[in-house]
């Protein structure tokens, strides 16, 4: 197994790691640990399949099911397309409601930052790339936490912000109402500790709505200025897919968004999967 780091802050690249292959328990510790200490975790040339995407994430922990069908539908669906591919001949382009609504994916966020347990990792696998276009772009909240000074760090400390899918995502487009009533908005603690390793890091994103207990112009000037620090352009690792590469991200500590690609002339067919949090980060 080779490894060797993507962007100073965070991220590795692993060759010679066949995540299709039945684990071990000493492998499966192995890719919490590169998680626990990395954060973003790239593993090119894997043989995937959706039963092994879901194997994989099911030794990673509780797989955490697709929160938009769940809310419209109350269907469990645990592996879910990124992307505007729906078969092999057909694909959605620019005027269908869902590409508009992936395109929420483009703000800054943590996947499901908005639920009472949010997600752990997220799990993407790329089958089919646009030619142009269509990256995913990432960065630590964590080197973003550290590279506050000491007065801010403890002002911050014990705050709690409230995360709204609502209010994120129909800056981008409708939310169904079955979905919208189905996700309230959920307190978080906006600064989270590692449980292995320690290492702290604030939680904010697109889905960061206001500090609990603060006005609202003090809130936004708080979150704006928090994520503006952590996105700032030199903070950045852009992953650029090829057929074949899986990509782990640590939702507690990274923020990750789409770039965008021209759904009209191209196809892009991700799965994604996703490992559930411990608990609420309330009690963490
Ligand atoms: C996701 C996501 C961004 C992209 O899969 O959770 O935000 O580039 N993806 O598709
Ligand atoms: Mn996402």
């Amino acid at each position: 197994m080779e490894i060797e780091p993507l962007h100073e802050d965070f991220g590795v690249r692993v060759r010679g790691f066949d995540l299709t292959a039945p684990l071990d328990s000493e492998e499966i510790a192995l890719l919490h640990r590169l998680v626990d200490d990395y954060s973003v975790v790239l593993f090119p040339a894997q043989r995937m399949t959706d039963e092994a995407q879901m194997l994989l994430t099911s030794s990673l922990g509780e797989p955490e099911e697709n929160h938009v069908i769940y809310g419209r539908t109350g269907e469990l669906v645990y592996i879910g397309t990124v992307g505007n591919v729906i078969d092999g001949q057909t694909q959605r382009d620019e005027s269908d409601p869902h590409t508009q609504s992936m395109k929420g994916n483009n703000l800054w966020h943590s996947d499901s930052s908005f639920r009472a347990v949010p997600s752990y990792i997220s799990i993407l696998h790329a089958y089919e790339v646009p030619k142009r276009g269509g990256a995913t772009e990432f960065v630590s909240q964590r080197a973003a936490y550290k590279r506050l000074s000491g007065t801010k760090q403890t002002a911050i400390q014990d705050l709690h912000v409230l995360h709204d899918y609502v209010f994120s995502r129909t800056k981008t487009a409708p939310v169904h109402d079955n979905h919208a009533a189905s996700l309230p908005p959920i307190e978080q603690k906006l600064v989270r500790s590692n449980p292995n390793n320690g290492l702290q890091n604030y939680y904010v994103g697109a889905h960061a709505r206001s500090i609990v207990g603060w006005g609202g112009i003090e809130s936004r000037l708080l979150i704006d200025e928090l994520n503006a620090l952590a996105t700032r352009q030199e903070y950045r690792w852009t992953q650029f897919w090829t057929p074949g590469d899986t990509l782990f991200w640590d939702n507690r500590c990274i923020l990750h968004r789409g770039t965008g690609y021209d759904a009209d002339r191209y196809r892009r067919n991700m799965r994604q999967t996703r490992v559930r949090g411990l608990g609420p980060t309330l009690s963490e």
